[in-house]
């Protein structure tokens, strides 16, 4: 059985997590979504009362309380844990949550605590993990690596059809510009930036199935041969 190591990275909704679990599933692998990761600091830091727009000492403090990892919870997948417990998925992608990520995300201790947890993830086999910076800073040498993108419209519209995560009353033109806020954020920070590897292939997928861009990731991973 090959190992592959795949990094699919992209902006916020560009349809990555739906495409690395398609594609981790037709090869047998692991999907893992490192944005989770940054999602749970985020959920325990708001869940601890921090003021995490304006105290990132606090954020970074807390990080010494926490064990953040993931685990093998059945064949093809994996359970985050924080503090020995099962992280919900739903908290995860909240409305209060998604509000304050970008700033989580953007601070250097964070990003450096996360690496390892994130790189330790290889050691389960193969693995397709999705993220901002996996083909840039996490695996620079996975032999794989897409950089899926599309329009902030059809992005928008794609957040839209996922239930929880979009304040009641959105609409495709408030969410698009939410995620364009989220973009500038992700985009412009010092550490590690939202941005495709010189060696990555960038897919635009306005309009595509996400079917269709896990053939064309699986295709293009089985033509590259053994890795
Ligand atoms: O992919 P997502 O929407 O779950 O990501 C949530 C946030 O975390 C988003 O603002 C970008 C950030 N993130 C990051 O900076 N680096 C990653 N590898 C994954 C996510």
């Amino acid at each position: 059985m090959p190992v592959w190591k795949i990094a699919i990275d992209g902006p916020a909704a560009s349809g990555k997590s739906t495409v690395a679990r398609l594609v981790a599933t037709r090869l047998g692998g692991f999907y893992v979504s490192t944005g989770d990761l940054y999602r749970a600091v985020s959920w325990v830091a708001l869940e601890r009362g921090l003021d995490v727009a304006n105290d990132p000492a606090a954020v970074t403090a807390l990080l010494a309380t926490l064990d953040l990892r993931y685990g093998v919870a059945g064949p093809g997948r994996l359970q985050l844990y924080l503090n020995g417990e099962p992280v919900a998925p739903e908290p995860l992608r909240s409305a209060a949550v998604a509000a304050v990520v970008s700033l989580v995300a953007r601070l250097p201790a964070v990003r450096a605590w996360l690496c390892d947890r994130q790189r330790d993830c290889c050691a389960l086999g193969t693995v397709v993990m999705e993220g901002r910076d996996i083909g840039t800073v996490i695996l620079p040498d996975a032999p794989f690596k897409f950089f899926l993108t599309a329009s902030p419209e059809e992005r928008a519209r794609r957040r839209l059809a996922q239930p929880g995560e979009v304040p009641p009353g959105s609409t495709v033109a408030s969410v698009a510009a939410q995620i364009a806020e989220r973009d500038r954020i992700d985009s412009s920070r010092a550490v590690a930036p939202l941005r495709a590897a010189a060696d990555a292939a960038t897919l635009v997928t306005d309009g595509m199935t996400p079917e269709a861009i896990a053939e064309h990731i699986v295709r293009a991973v089985l033509a590259g041969g053994q890795p």
